[in-house]
């Protein structure tokens, strides 16, 4: 961790996301941000997530698009081996600065790595034991996302997926997406003072996500197997584990 922290503390100031780092502008105010627009229930999904980390066996955890640590930090009560090592990566440096903060005190080994879930070259194939990711695959190219966790997977390592899905009630569905419709925008107003750019990234691929059964197919096509899923308050949110086969898929 020691070489991040020193390139953190130095740049984090003046770094500029070169596409839009949406996230890097409400970096301070995402966890605040959190508990508003979800009225608190991300702390729900968050501890589930961790259960469920904490859950499966590894001894490298790289988990992508971290944001702020929510996530990691909930996973160090859950764990007592101090051998365990974490890497929690983003794009964002501003968002890793923060997460910097949030998990400093903690006694593990983690390490905060700026990478691009979509193309993550500078961690070796069959390498990790078990990736995660929260909240972000809507966000990114999702098929490029399992591609690359399949390729950093050992074989046998396990992805963990929390993301948004669909409620299985239809009317209440119907209303969870005239709510976010209303909450996105004033959100991305909130966090830009008014850059209108955000709400199009926001928005981006909110609606057009696929179910929970959509996902876990899609997560078998990229050639995972044992995928299973629990939903979570009706569906809106899904957490999705998946295997990569021991045999079978070679990444070099
Ligand atoms: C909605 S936040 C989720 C953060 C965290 N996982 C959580 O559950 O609180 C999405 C995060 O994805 C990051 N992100 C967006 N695109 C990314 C990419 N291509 N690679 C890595 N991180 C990315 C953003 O910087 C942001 O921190």
């Amino acid at each position: 961790m020691a070489e991040y922290q020193s390139k953190l503390t130095d740049n984090a100031a003046d770094f500029i996301w070169p596409n839009d780092d949406v996230f890097g502008r409400i970096a301070s105010r995402y966890d605040w941000l959190c508990d508003l627009f979800s009225f608190g229930l991300h702390r729900l999904w968050k501890h589930r997530m961790a259960q469920r980390i904490a859950g499966e066996t590894w001894v490298t955890l790289l988990d992508g698009a971290t944001g702020t640590g929510d996530i990691m930090l909930r996973i160090f009560s859950k764990i007592s081996d101090k051998k365990k090592n974490i890497i929690a990566a983003d794009i964002s440096e501003k968002m890793l600065g923060v997460a910097h903060r949030k998990l400093m005190p903690m006694p593990s080994n983690v390490s905060l790595v700026r990478l691009d879930a979509e193309n993550m070259a500078s961690i070796p194939s069959a390498s990790i034991d078990a990736y995660s990711i929260s909240l972000a695959l809507k966000i990114c190219n999702r098929h490029r996302v399992l591609e690359e966790a399949l390729r950093v997977l050992k074989p046998g390592g396990r992805l963990i997926v929390l993301e948004a899905s669909n409620i299985r009630y239809a009317f209440i569905q119907r209303l969870y997406l005239v709510y976010m419709s209303i909450c996105i925008p004033l959100l991305g107003w909130l966090m830009t003072a008014g850059d209108t750019s955000a709400y199009k990234y926001l928005l981006k691929g909110i609606k057009e996500f696929p179910s929970a059964e959509g996902l876990a197919a899609e997560m078998l096509n990229a050639g995972f197997e044992s995928v299973e899923f629990e939903r979570l308050t009706l569906g809106i949110v899904a957490i999705h584990v998946a295997r990569k086969p021991l045999v079978g898929t070679l990444h070099v």
